[in-house]
């Protein structure tokens, strides 16, 4: 299907490279960007026939049926609804919106014009996160009792050429890195029904470290740590860190308990790190009840950063006439639990009301490149 890019700035390289290298059933015919600049070397770097000069220009392109949004959050439900108002189908990075009220808005035009929605993340289609997905459906860890994750590092600020907006409404460690990991969590496991969460802000002010704008000060809007507990309908009990305020969390990665076993998720954002299984032995003795842990080798077959392949999946979904896996109802169930555990409710405990279509792994084999 052809595609139209719409945010030529720092992420846009791997989704461009990705779609020229990788995912042969997109093709790029149009991009654009508010900086003329952005979108010029772009193009010229990934050969991209065509540059818009408004937004509204590549949406009635009769050439472009898939919209792709990679411009900053606060952009990014009012470019969905415009191009699912042009006729297109919409797929943007994360998050969904800055509000549930935004987002809300968003599915109604496109339940309304028959129209698709995607949302990043889409890491948890890469090779790790699938593998894992693979291991929980065939019941390899039993029922699941918990999980638990830590994410933390000295934020954004330190290498991201223009880190303001990560500071700002839209984005903090929750809207900016949670998304990774919720997402993959509920791509694993099902919805989220509760949550629970204290915040703080270390720094009130950031002072930007990264070459293009070092020493510029960015006023901080959101909340940079927060620590949550979670609830899953499904009865699996959660607990998080993260935060922007600090060292390095040592491994960021997930946890994954159950009645059977226990495996460690390969970190969903940088998709780097083993999958790792311990299993009980119910035979033996307790005090000697379980295998040595082990490295599962991934059943697919995406090593490298895989962005983009929610975009193809999509597509491949349209043509097929059926569900994409990140589409519009897990992206708001996503945006509606971490905007919970960024604002914490008085009462201490926020019900989450949305829920989605349980989400399935792909067949097992996939080469490089393929989503069907
Ligand atoms: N940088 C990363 O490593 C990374 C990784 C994953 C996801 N993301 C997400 O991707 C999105 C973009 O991040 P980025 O790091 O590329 O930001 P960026 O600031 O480097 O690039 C954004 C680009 O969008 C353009 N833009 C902004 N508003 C626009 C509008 N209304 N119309 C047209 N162009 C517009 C800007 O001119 C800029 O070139 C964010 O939502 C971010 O959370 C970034």
């Amino acid at each position: 299907m052809n595609l139209g890019i719409i945010g030529c700035g720092n992420i846009s390289s791997t989704y461009l490279e990705n779609f020229t290298k990788v995912f042969h059933n997109i093709k790029i015919t149009a991009v654009v960007d508010q900086n003329i600049e952005a979108a010029r070397r772009q193009a010229k770097e990934f050969e991209v026939e065509n540059i818009c000069e408004t937004n509204e220009e590549l949406m009635t392109r009769p050439d472009v049926d898939i919209v792709l949004i990679l411009t900053n959050p606060a952009s990014h439900s009012v470019l969905l609804k415009q191009a699912l108002l042009a006729g297109k189908h919409a797929y943007c990075e994360k998050p969904f919106a800055l509000s549930l009220e935004e987002a809300r808005e968003v599915l109604d035009i496109a339940r309304k014009r028959n129209l698709y929605v995607g949302c990043a993340p889409d890491t948890m289609l890469g090779h790790g996160i699938q593998t894992c997905k693979k291991i929980v459906e065939d019941n390899w860890i039993g029922k699941t009792i918990s999980i638990q994750f830590n994410v933390s590092y000295f934020g954004p600020d330190a290498w991201h050429p223009n880190p303001a907006f990560l500071y700002h409404k839209g984005a903090g460690p929750l809207l900016d890195i949670g998304p990774y990991y919720i997402a993959c969590l509920t791509y694993l496991l099902g919805p989220i029904s509760q949550v629970s969460s204290f915040t703080s802000i270390t720094y009130p002010e950031r002072t930007v470290l990264s070459r293009e704008r070092h020493g510029e000060k960015i006023k901080v809007e959101v909340p940079t740590s927060i620590s949550g507990i979670m609830k899953f309908e499904n009865g699996t009990l959660g607990s998080m860190n993260i935060s922007f305020d600090g060292a390095s969390s040592e491994d960021p990665h997930i946890e994954i308990i159950g009645t059977e076993g226990t495996i460690i998720v390969p970190n969903p954002d940088t998709q780097k790190g083993d999958i790792l299984f311990r299993k009980l032995n119910r035979s033996k003795r307790p005090g000697d009840m379980e295998y040595p842990i082990s490295v599962i080798p991934p059943v697919y077959n995406y090593y490298e950063n895989c962005r983009g392949i929610g975009v193809s999946e999509m597509a491949s979904s349209i043509q097929k006439s059926r569900p994409n896996r990140l589409n519009g109802d897990f992206a708001y169930h996503t945006l509606e639990v971490l905007l919970a555990f960024q604002n914490p409710s008085a009462s201490g405990v926020t019900k989450i009301e949305s829920s989605f279509k349980p989400l399935t792994a792909f067949p097992i084999g996939l080469q490089k490149g393929e989503v069907d």
